[in-house]
């Protein structure tokens, strides 16, 4: 037998249907957002990456798949998304179209090599905006808003919203300054990996995972302190966005994420549910205003975040989330004889033609073990198809819940299904409307299906 690869997933069963749902989410959040859907390749050429991402960082240097074509192309799998949308940006030269700022989402597979762990995949999934064109303080505030509001139209509740500022070039490069001159007495007592960061990429000394609790870390000059006015009052500015999109969040001065081409804002949400582990991160992004200058495109203020759709559906998992997914079947046809089958191969066709979840059986079933198998798909609806019936141009329609059967006339089939049904169907778009509700999580912008509670 052929194994998967390691870290990597078989996406399928009620997983799958939990990944539709969320995805579903997205692409209706993201309609009301007004941002629209791009789809970059899976490989771009290895430069973009090393360039875009930062030679110094994991990623490019531990991270990557890499290979050389059979046009010995030096190739690389996206480890994320952001270069790779960068590089569209310039090279379909977006920035001249008359719709500023350009605001994209995505949401695709991204692969590293990395140790495979909880949380931790080789081939994972992102789902990621990325605004490009404007340096307004509030577009960050609506960049943050959007993770914070998918995880609560999904009902997470255990999540915190982490903030820090690096602040503009100057600010960096003094606080880069500040941070080698305060490690370098004492770098041997720091991971073999911090010895290394010290000159190539000191911020990345911070978020060690090994020297996490050494009190050289907590110690350590903070990125507030090294602001200049004008970082300082952007970052103050975000600040007061958030507060009035009442978005509770905590500044943390040691964020400072994992890729290089960050400056001012940059936020994480954590999921702060129990049993998690350490991979908790479900969303990360900032702003990185000098990504497209140095992918030799105009100078464009930008900023975005991606989050891991997997980590989403483990925190959902974790904390026993119960998802609105719809897992019954509306109609399922039944047949014994030939001309039955034939007739019920053309009406399951019509029926679906018509917006019904129908279903028929395929694999030489008795009656009764239909009958089973209508239940195991949770059918609302059985029809009964009968030679006798259908010569009078009938069929049997059986309530599968109170077992009430009725025999209608053909022609009067689809208006039948459309009135028995139409009252217990789940409408998507119904929910995802402003609704009434008071429940706590939403604050008025329920997407979530209320049968229940109602
Ligand atoms: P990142 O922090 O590397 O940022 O990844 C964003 C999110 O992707 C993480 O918070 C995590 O949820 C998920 N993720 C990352 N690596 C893995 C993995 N190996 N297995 C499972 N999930 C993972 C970026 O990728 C930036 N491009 C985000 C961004 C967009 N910044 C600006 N625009």
């Amino acid at each position: 037998m052929i194994s998967k690869q390691k870290g990597c997933l078989d996406l399928y069963g009620s997983t799958a249907k939990k990944w539709q749902y969320v995805n579903k989410i997205i692409d209706n959040l993201m309609e009301k957002y007004n941002y629209n859907y791009i789809r970059t390749p899976i490989f771009e050429s290895s430069e973009l990456f090393h360039r875009g991402i930062g030679e110094s960082t994991d990623v490019v240097t531990k991270e990557t798949y890499d290979f050389v074509d059979r046009g010995e192309r030096k190739i690389t799998l996206r480890p994320e998304g952001t270069a790779g949308i960068v590089r569209s940006y310039i090279e379909n030269k977006m920035y001249g179209d008359a719709n500023q700022p350009v605001k994209l989402f995505y949401n695709g597979t991204m692969y590293r090599y990395e140790r495979p762990q909880s949380g931790r995949d080789r081939e994972f999934t992102q789902f990621g905006v990325e605004v490009l064109g404007s340096d307004d303080p509030l577009i960050d505030a609506e960049v943050i808003s959007i993770p914070v509001m998918l995880l609560q139209i999904l009902g997470l509740k255990g999540v915190k919203v982490k903030i820090n500022s690096l602040g503009d070039k100057e600010s960096r490069d003094n606080y880069r300054k500040a941070l080698i001159e305060y490690f370098k007495p004492h770098i041997k007592e720091l991971c073999e990996d911090c010895n290394e960061r010290l000159l190539k990429n000191p911020l990345r000394i911070l978020d060690c995972k090994v020297d996490k609790d050494n009190d050289l870390l907590k110690n350590a000059p903070k990125t507030i302190d090294y602001l200049n006015e004008e970082s300082k009052k952007r970052f103050e500015s975000v600040k007061e966005y958030l507060n009035e999109l009442e978005i509770d969040y905590e500044v943390d001065t040691k964020l400072v994420r994992g890729l290089d081409y960050y400056n001012h804002t940059v936020f994480e949400i954590e999921a702060s549910v129990e049993g998690f582990g350490s991979n908790n991160v479900l969303a990360g992004g900032g702003r990185y205003n000098g990504l497209v200058d140095t992918l030799d495109g105009p100078e464009t203020a930008c900023i975005g975040f991606a989050c891991g759709i997997g980590r989403i559906i483990q925190a959902l998992d974790l904390e026993e989330v119960k998802l609105p997914i719809d897992e019954s079947l509306e109609i399922f046809v039944m047949y014994v004889s030939d001309t039955e089958k034939k007739y019920a191969a053309s009406l399951v066709n019509y029926l679906r033609a018509n917006g019904f979840k129908t279903d028929t059986e395929y694999t030489g079933r008795g009656l009764k073990a239909q009958f089973k198998q209508a239940d195991r798909l949770n059918a609302k609806y059985l029809i009964l198809l009968n030679d006798e019936d259908l010569k009078n141009d009938e069929i049997k329609i059986k309530n599968n819940k109170t077992k009430e059967e009725e025999l209608v006339s053909v022609d009067y089939l689809l208006y039948y299904l459309d009135e028995h049904l139409s009252d217990e169907d789940i409408d998507f778009e119904e929910y995802s409307d402003d609704c009434e509700c008071d429940c706590e999580n939403h604050k008025g912008h329920c997407h979530c299906h209320h049968e229940e509670e109602e």
